[in-house]
Parts: structure tokens; sequence; C-alpha cells
């Protein structure tokens, strides 16, 4: 029984709970003194229900968060062999992400710490992005973050679970909504990252010249709105030219979308390296996260944009890049063992900036964003 662990117990187990877009998932955490360790983690995506919707609809995944999540907590407790008499504490995804998913997560951590008098802690899911460094490599504070996703994306210096500070981010599109437009018109299946990806391996990346817009601005902001437009007029330029589009056409349209995404990532990357190099950290280390990680082609370029700058780079395993509750229960632990505790007033919040000193990134995660 560890009803008595305290944030300053030597070693904590903590269950976390995410449900804030179109993956229900429960997972344990411990931490002892050696470090963390994920003792189960369970996700049960929903990729199947929103086939043929061309997207994530917020009424199906949320019906389906609702149905699976207690599921989805028992699995995880039963991975790990423990009851909830072994839990320290219940973290869960209060926010940013598709509300109604939201609201079944929050509402299911709130009745199970109700239910036994667990400390209840509310997880910004972008936290438990950009967090996943510390949990899968213990790398030390600061570091510099590309969190990459299909709501998000952003470069962020962290340097303590709440302490996030943004040097840019897009101002519009996320690519990964990018890589699931550019699938649906290329005729794709979804979520279209992998789709893309998968065509793009016997493309010719160089065939259509695609934009790379914001790179002359001395920033780290970006945009890939203009991407999907220009990718539309080269397909159906195509097909005018062609009378239909090959499958040719369509490797070399999806290897050229992925190389001007993965160009804007790199180029904007090397200028937020400089700016975290400016705080001379100790071991400078540049870590990806988010589901647009897991693109190999991106990962590689930023690898050797790390290394040419005297950088570590850090690419989480692929699970852990996608949506997972792994890192949430982590990010739990670091916010439990900071003091952090909340109550049952934690409400569900749709949009939750993890950095609130900068200003709002116009247009960002407006369409149902998630992470
Ligand atoms: O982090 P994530 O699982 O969910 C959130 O957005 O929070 O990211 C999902 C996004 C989707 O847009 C998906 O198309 C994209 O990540 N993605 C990829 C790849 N795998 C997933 N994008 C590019 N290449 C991939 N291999
Ligand atoms: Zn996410």
């Amino acid at each position: 029984m560890t009803a008595s662990a305290s944030p300053h117990s030597k070693t904590l187990t903590i269950l976390g709970i995410e449900s804030s877009c179109d993956d229900t998932a429960a997972a344990v955490v411990r931490h002892d003194p050696s470090g963390p360790t994920i003792v189960s983690s369970i996700v049960q995506g929903q990729a199947q229900l929103h086939l043929g919707f061309g997207g994530v609809v917020p009424e199906i995944a949320a019906r389906a968060h609702a149905e699976r999540v207690d599921h989805c907590v028992e699995e995880a407790l039963e991975g790990a062999a423990l009851g909830l008499d072994q839990i320290d504490a219940i973290a869960v995804t209060a926010g940013p992400g598709l509300i109604g998913g939201v609201v079944s997560g929050v509402m299911t951590a709130k009745g199970l710490a109700a239910a036994t008098g667990l400390p209840l802690i509310g997880v910004n899911h972008l936290a438990g992005h950009a967090l996943t460094p510390r949990l899968t490599d213990m790398v030390p504070y600061p570091y510099l973050m590309l969190l990459v996703s299909g709501g998000h994306c952003q470069f962020l210096i962290v340097s303590g679970p709440k302490d996030f500070r943004r040097l840019g981010g897009t101002i519009d599109d996320a690519p990964g909504e990018a890589f699931d437009k550019t699938a649906r018109l290329l005729g794709l299946s979804q979520p279209g990252g992998p789709a893309v990806e998968a065509a793009a391996r016997s493309g010719n990346p160089r065939r259509f010249d695609l934009p790379r817009p914001l790179l002359s601005r001395a920033d780290c902001d970006m945009s890939f709105s203009g991407l999907k437009t220009a990718l539309l007029r080269a397909r159906d330029r195509t097909l005018d030219e062609h009378g239909n589009i090959k499958q040719q056409d369509q490797a070399d349209l999806a290897a050229s979308f992925q190389n001007a995404v993965s160009d804007i990532l790199v180029r904007k990357s090397a200028r937020a390296i400089a700016t975290y190099l400016d705080l001379a950290p100790i071991n400078p280390t540049f870590a990806v996260a988010g589901g647009v990680a897991a693109n190999t082609l991106i990962r590689t370029q930023l690898k050797e944009l790390s290394q040419s700058q005297g950088v570590s780079f850090l690419a989480p395993p692929l699970a852990l890049c996608t949506d997972n509750a792994a890192m949430i229960a982590y990010a739990g632990i670091e916010l439990f063992q900071s003091g952090h505790q909340d109550d049952m007033t934690l409400s569900a919040r749709p949009r939750w900036p993890l950095d609130t000193h900068s200003p709002p990134m116009i247009g960002s995660g407006k369409k149902g964003a998630k992470a």
C-alpha cells in the first residue's frame, strides 16, 4: 500500500490516462532512484472508426473514448500486475484536445481519485510529448524540443515540467495536418503521414518545385498551409497534361511534398538551435516528439543538422512519438515531485498553451487541434 507516498518518495508509481484525440490510452510508469520505467502501456487507436471520413470526427472519437477508457485503465493495471492500492497518483490529460475526449479521461481520473483518495494531476498533453526525452533518456534540462504532430508544431526550450519557452511555431497548419491533407489530395489512406511516406519512397523529391514559406524570416515561425494548395495545383497540372495521375506521379508528388516539409523543419531548426546554444547548455540536446517525428526522412535530416552543430539528437521510439499515456504518467510524476496536485475542480481545457508568455500562434490548432 502506497497511500503514504509523498512527492519526495524515492519510488513513485503513477497511472496515466490519455484521450485527447483519437487514441484512448492508459499506462503505469514507475520512477525510482535509477530513473523511470514504463511498467505497462495500452493504446487503443481509433483509425478504423474514422476511416472514410477524411479525418477524426470529434463526436465519434468522444463516444469511443467514453466506451474504452475504463477498459484501457483495467488493462494497464493488469499488465503492470498492480492494483489501484499500489498506485501513488493518477495523471490525466486535461487538454489541449478535442473536448469530448478530454472530458472522458478527466471524469474517469476524477472518479478513480475520489474512490481511492489518490492524488489527481492534470497534465498538458503537449507537456507529455515535450517531457518524453526525459522518460526515455533522462535528458537533463534545458533541452531544445521540436514538437511536431497532427495539431501542433513548435520549438520549445524545456527547462522544467512547467517551464517551457516557445521560440516559434507554425502560423497555420501543423505538418501532420498537411501530411493528412496531402494524402487526401493524392487518394492515399489516413492517417496521411505514414501513407505519404510510403508513397514517397519510390518518388523523385525534386520533380515538383513546392514553396518553402517564411524561410527568409529570421525567426522560428513556419507555414505549411500554402504547400497543400501548391500540391493541389501540381496534381491538377499533371492531370491536365497526362489525363490521369499515374502511380509514379503520385510518388513524385508525395516525395516532393515530404521534402518541402523536411526542408522547412530543418532550416528553422537551425535557427532554433542557434538560439538554444546561446544559453550555453552543458550537454546540448535537440529532441523531436509528436507523430511527424516518426518520419524517417525528417528524423534523418534533423539528426544530420544536429551533428553538424555539435548537438546530441534524440528521437523517441516510434510508439512514444505518437499519442500514448506513458508520457502523461511520466509528466505526472515530474509535476507531483515538484509539488503540483489538482483537486476535483480540474476541468478539461480544449486550448492550453504551454508557454503562456508567448503570444498565441495565429490559427494554430484551429480545426479541432489535438496535441
Ligand atoms: O502526435 P500524434 O499521434 O497526434 C497528435 O497530433 O497529437 O500525431 C499524429 C500525426 C498525424 O497527422 C499523422 O499523419 C502524422 O502524425 N504522422 C506522420 C507519420 N506518422 C504519423 N507524419 C509524417 N510521417 C510519418 N511517418
Ligand atoms: Zn499528441
